[in-house]
């Protein structure tokens, strides 16, 4: 008995039991009236503290980001404000997105980065390059990036005026629409081709801008993605309904100008060859209809049978004349010697 009460005390002591969750402690502070309610629910001392470190960072081959957000720090409930951490290894880039609902002051803590924001359409775009010490705003539901354009890591520390700010990663969810949208949308792009890019978009933090990766010698390679969008039916991925595109089809693709030698309207790359439902290929072939394309090739194929026909006709006559002017000088082994023959014309090797 006595011994039961310790042992839930103890556990009680090291928060075992009884450890409310943090949605149910933001669950009790959106329900409390008043801010002298949440305090006395936010009990201890350290509920006002938030250790970075010890959070889940979202990470990338370019470095990680950690946010607290009302997700993972309930106090924020009814303050109107969450703070992300930026970490951006060599050459790393925080790729284009938006936030919901925030607009974003990041200071930078050392280092140099450049950043880029398009507000919304008919806006010019931002660029800046940002130093040590200074800060910038990214405004409410502008796409925007930042780009660490040295071969050092940097921080930075970003703060928004939402407690629950959203991110949407521009590049990833685009391309987490229906292929065949996502193709309509870029002219006229072949759904394979759209499969391909799609399956070669890095997780953030990512790998940067190519002429930072050189500078400082930095290969692109072993990117993790998995962060694209998930997939079911209404925006699978042609011929499949998995959520992923396996790796195997992803070690096939090779960008357009990896394949220089590929056909000028075959934009289908590499991919299709694991592809199996047609349905989905408009225009991969850039709008020359396949049935042209194989009369062309029936065409050359029947010219070229033609030629090679005349060639052999041609070699087999010649063969023919030479062995009749080669059998006018042959002279017998026994004939040798009976004059027969000019001794000054050249004899000729014929076949015994
Ligand atoms: C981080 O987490 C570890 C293990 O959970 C804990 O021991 C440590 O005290 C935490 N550090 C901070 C600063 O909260
Ligand atoms: C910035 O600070 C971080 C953390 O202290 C450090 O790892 C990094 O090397 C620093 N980068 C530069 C460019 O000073």
């Amino acid at each position: 008995m006595i011994s039961s009460i310790l042992l839930a005390a103890a556990l009680a002591a090291t928060g075992v039991v009884g450890a409310p969750s943090p949605a149910d402690v933001v669950a009790q502070l959106k329900a409390a009236p008043a801010q002298a309610d949440r305090v006395k629910i936010l009990d201890k001392d350290s509920d006002f503290v938030f250790n970075f470190w010890n959070n889940t960072a979202v990470k990338g081959a370019g470095g990680e980001t950690i946010s607290a957000t009302v997700s993972n720090f309930p106090v924020l409930v009814n303050n109107g404000l969450s703070m992300t951490l930026g970490m951006l290894g060599p050459c790393g880039m925080n790729t284009p997105h938006t936030h919901p609902r925030a607009t974003e002051m990041l200071y930078l803590v050392n280092g140099s980065i450049t950043t880029g924001m398009i507000p919304e359409n008919g806006e010019r775009f931002i660029f800046n390059t940002v130093e040590a010490g200074s800060a910038q705003v990214f405004l409410q539901g502008s796409i925007h990036y930042q780009q660490n354009e040295g071969c050092d890591p940097i921080l930075f520390v970003a703060a928004l005026n939402s407690e629950d700010p959203g991110v949407l990663s521009a590049t990833q969810r685009y391309f987490g629409l229906p292929p065949d949208v996502v193709g309509a949308a870029l002219g006229g792009l072949g759904v394979e081709y759209v499969a391909g890019l799609e399956s070669m978009i890095p997780d953030n933090i990512a790998l940067g801008r190519q002429e930072c990766l050189d500078r400082c010698k930095i290969k692109r390679e072993n990117q993790p993605t998995k962060q694209r969008q998930s997939r079911d039916s209404n925006n699978a991925l042609p011929g499949m309904t998995s959520t992923t595109w396996p790796s195997s089809m992803t070690r096939r693709y090779q960008p357009p100008s990896a394949t220089p030698t590929a056909s000028k309207y075959s934009k289908t790359g590499n991919v299709a060859v694991a592809i199996s439902d047609d349905d989905h290929t408009v225009a991969a072939n850039g709008g020359i209809s396949n049935s042209v394309l194989i009369t062309l090739a029936v065409v050359v194929g029947v010219l070229a049978v033609g030629y090679v026909v005349i060639a052999v006709v041609w070699l087999v006559r010649r063969r023919r004349n030479d062995a009749k002017k080669a059998n006018r000088f042959y002279v017998r082994p026994e004939m040798t010697g009976r004059s027969l023959v000019p001794t000054d014309e050249p004899k000729y090797d014929t076949p015994q």
